[in-house]
């Protein structure tokens, strides 16, 4: 579809000049009262140097531990064990590897630079073991586009990492792509923690990341996908969740990611996807689903999930997915079932048949060893009950003549005056 490919780009390119325009009255009003300040902004595509010359000190020399590339307006800070993060990052940085260090905390404005990074736009922290992220650790990057995370035993993430260090003032985040691949936290921190809720908390954040069209969760071990937390992102256009531990998505909505385009729920446990997740799903009109490797369970419930995987156009690969329970229906393609085939089978599987059968005879024998008791007691066992009967009957004497004592209601006044 050549033209609706040369339209989009188009109208982006206006509404682009537009907002050069925007930028350049912008830097044009501030520079009259802030000589020499947000010139580096505009000029993406020109050089850099205007902003570091009009600086004192600091030109654009390269960290010590670093390979720096102006080129390539590229710093590579790789494998150097670094505990902080550079103070002396050159100012025509776009792309930062600051991966397989040692950063352990990432402050309050860790990139605040003076002038700002204004061109930083991938900034890469992969495999830092990173614990602790805290509010605003990524303010004044204003062209920050890509974030990785990955591989951080992320315990400590701030739900304002993404916003600002203010929380009453939540600027909006420039990102839109954010990846949090394998945040491997240890097995006791985990039983603490929850996982789900934190990133939720650092995606909702007063709606910063509203522009945030790629976000990557994969190999996390989720259990489950906070309620709202896709809400926050309208504008989300590739979600990975792949290598999870996903149940169910019963409570998550998809309904407003209306230009969803691809959505990764490869490697969960999803055991059948119901109607009202079939109908959002089938009503986003650019989404490509992945489903493969789940233990899709082939029982009554999943009727309608594969009624509609014969008519879908949604599902990537659906000829690929196949049942992994109950036991007669493994490895079963999903497409060429019908309903026949889907039935909820009471009977049980066989490890807990002979489980049943196990319980039963223990039962059984007790019961057995009870009457052989009581038949060998059996003479005590009447004496017992004669004096029960016995007991009873005196005791229903007593309690029939105080009870017709009570009925007679001169009896009565005579016993309540002579209580008095
Ligand atoms: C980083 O630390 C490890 C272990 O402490 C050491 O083996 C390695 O040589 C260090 N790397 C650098 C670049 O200093
Ligand atoms: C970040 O760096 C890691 C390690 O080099 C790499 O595997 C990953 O692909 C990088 N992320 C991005 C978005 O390029
Ligand atoms: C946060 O922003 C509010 C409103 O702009 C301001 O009054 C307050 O002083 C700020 N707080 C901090 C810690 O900067
Ligand atoms: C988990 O919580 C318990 C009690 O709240 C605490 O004793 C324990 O130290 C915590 N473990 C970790 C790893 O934080
Ligand atoms: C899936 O995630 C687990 C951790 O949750 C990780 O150990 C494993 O390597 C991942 N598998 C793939 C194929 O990425
Ligand atoms: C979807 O968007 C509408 C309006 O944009 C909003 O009223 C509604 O609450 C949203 N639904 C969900 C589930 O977020
Ligand atoms: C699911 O939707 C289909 C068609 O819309 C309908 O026939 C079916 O009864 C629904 N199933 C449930 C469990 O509501
Ligand atoms: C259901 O499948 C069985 C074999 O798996 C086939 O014999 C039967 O005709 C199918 N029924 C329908 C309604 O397609």
């Amino acid at each position: 579809m050549p033209g609706g490919c040369s339209r989009g780009p188009a109208a982006g390119d206006g509404r682009l000049r537009l907002a050069r325009l925007a930028l350049v009255l912008l830097g044009w009003v501030s520079s009259t009262s802030l000589p020499s300040s947000a010139s580096s902004s505009t000029s993406s595509a020109s050089l850099p140097a205007p902003a570091a010359s009009g600086q004192p000190a600091l030109p654009g020399r390269c960290p010590a531990p670093c390979e720096c590339s102006e080129a390539a307006r590229t710093v590579k800070c790789v494998n150097r064990n670094l505990t902080e993060v550079p103070a002396d990052l050159p100012p025509y940085v776009r792309n930062l590897f600051l991966t397989g260090n040692q950063l352990a905390v990432l402050p309050a404005g860790a990139f605040a630079r003076r002038p700002p990074l204004a061109d930083l736009a991938a900034l890469n922290l992969s495999g830092n073991r990173l614990k602790e992220v805290d509010a605003g650790a990524f303010e004044h990057l204003p062209g920050l586009r890509q974030l990785d995370l990955s591989h951080n035993p992320l315990a400590d993430l701030s739900p304002f990492a993404f916003s600002g260090s203010n929380a009453s003032v939540v600027a909006p985040s420039p990102l839109a792509e954010l990846i949090l691949n394998r945040l491997e936290l240890p097995a006791a921190e985990r039983q603490n923690l929850s996982l789900e809720g934190m990133v939720a908390a650092a995606l909702r954040a007063g709606h910063a990341l509203r522009g945030l069209r790629r976000l990557e969760l994969a190999s996390n071990q989720l259990l489950y996908l906070p309620r709202d937390v896709l809400a926050h992102l309208p504008g989300l256009r590739h979600l990975d969740l792949r290598n999870n531990s996903l149940v169910g998505l019963t409570h998550v909505s998809f309904r407003n990611l209306t230009h969803l385009e691809s959505l990764h729920l490869e490697d969960n446990a999803l055991k059948v996807l119901r109607n009202g997740t079939l109908a959002e799903l089938q009503s986003l009109p650019h989404v490509r689903v992945f489903l493969d490797d789940n233990p899709w369970v082939c029982d009554c419930h999943m009727v309608d999930m594969v009624a509609w995987l014969k008519e879908t156009e949604v599902v990537q690969g659906k000829g690929r997915l196949t049942c992994a329970f109950p036991e007669k229906m493994r490895h079963r393609v999903l497409l060429e079932l019908n309903s026949s085939d889907l039935d909820c089978d009471p009977i049980l599987p066989p490890s807990l048949q002979t489980s049943y059968v196990f319980l039963g005879i223990v039962l059984a024998l007790i019961g057995a060893i009870f009457l052989l008791v009581l038949y060998l007691n059996r003479k005590g066992i009447k004496k017992w009950m004669h004096n029960i009967r016995d007991a009873c009957r005196d005791h229903m004497e007593g309690y029939h003549y105080r009870y017709e004592i009570n009925a007679d209601p001169r009896l009565t006044n005579l016993s309540s005056n002579s209580d008095v």
